[in-house]
């Protein structure tokens, strides 16, 4: 016989939890705009992240049509210098149809300890925004490639480099395709102690 559920399961509990593992990092997107509004939503429920000394260490940095233009310029430049042209024009085909760009950077700090804990809390920060997006229906995915840490990137986001990291840049949108993934189980990632 079935074991009953135990009473704590509740279906919202369930639901959660489905939110929780269904979300995964959408590669290709559908280019029906997303509303700024629920964008606004998600980034106001990202900033309830846990943050050490409420040092609420992230700034959300949504790019318009001209920012991303340049990101597209910066992207070319790049892998042409480290790779070819046809590299670079494969990589800014694929960039240009992300729909929806947003940057997450980290206030630094001079304090090794506070600084590390700030990234802690904006990589939270992140999640947050990602699982509201999801339960929107909106999928994301987060990067951090070369570009997160070049100078210009600062320059568009008109970010100070030696004042912020970029923890992120993540691209948003209705997802074209959700891919399947597995992850380890509980038993291989869970120690118990005494
Ligand atoms: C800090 C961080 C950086 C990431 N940077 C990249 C990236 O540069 N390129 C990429 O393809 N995916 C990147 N990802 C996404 C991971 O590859 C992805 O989360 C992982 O494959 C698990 O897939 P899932 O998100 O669908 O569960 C990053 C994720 C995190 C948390």
């Amino acid at each position: 016989m079935k074991k009953p559920a135990p009473a704590y399961e509740t279906a919202e509990l369930r639901k959660f939890g489905e939110i929780l593992r269904g979300r995964r990092s959408i590669e290709l997107f559908l280019q029906t705009p997303v509303p700024r509004q629920l964008v606004h939503e998600a980034i106001e429920a990202a900033s309830w992240a846990p943050n050490h000394h409420v040092t609420e260490p992230w700034m959300f940095h949504l790019l318009g049509r001209r920012s991303i233009d340049a990101c597209l310029e910066l992207v070319r430049e790049l892998v042409t210098a480290k790779k070819d042209a046809a590299a670079a024009d494969f990589k800014v085909k694929n960039w240009a149809a992300k729909p929806g760009w947003m940057v997450v950077s980290c206030r630094k700090s001079d304090d090794a300890l506070l600084q590390r804990e700030d990234h802690a809390a904006c990589a939270a920060a992140i999640q947050n925004f990602m699982l509201y997006l999801w339960k929107a229906g909106v999928g994301s995915k987060w990067t951090t490639g070369d570009i997160t840490r070049e100078r210009r990137f600062f320059d568009i986001l008109g970010l100070d480099a030696d004042a912020a990291d970029v923890v992120g840049l993540i691209w948003y949108g209705y997802p074209k395709l959700t891919p399947t993934q597995q992850r380890k189980t509980v038993g291989d990632i869970l120690v118990e102690l005494p």
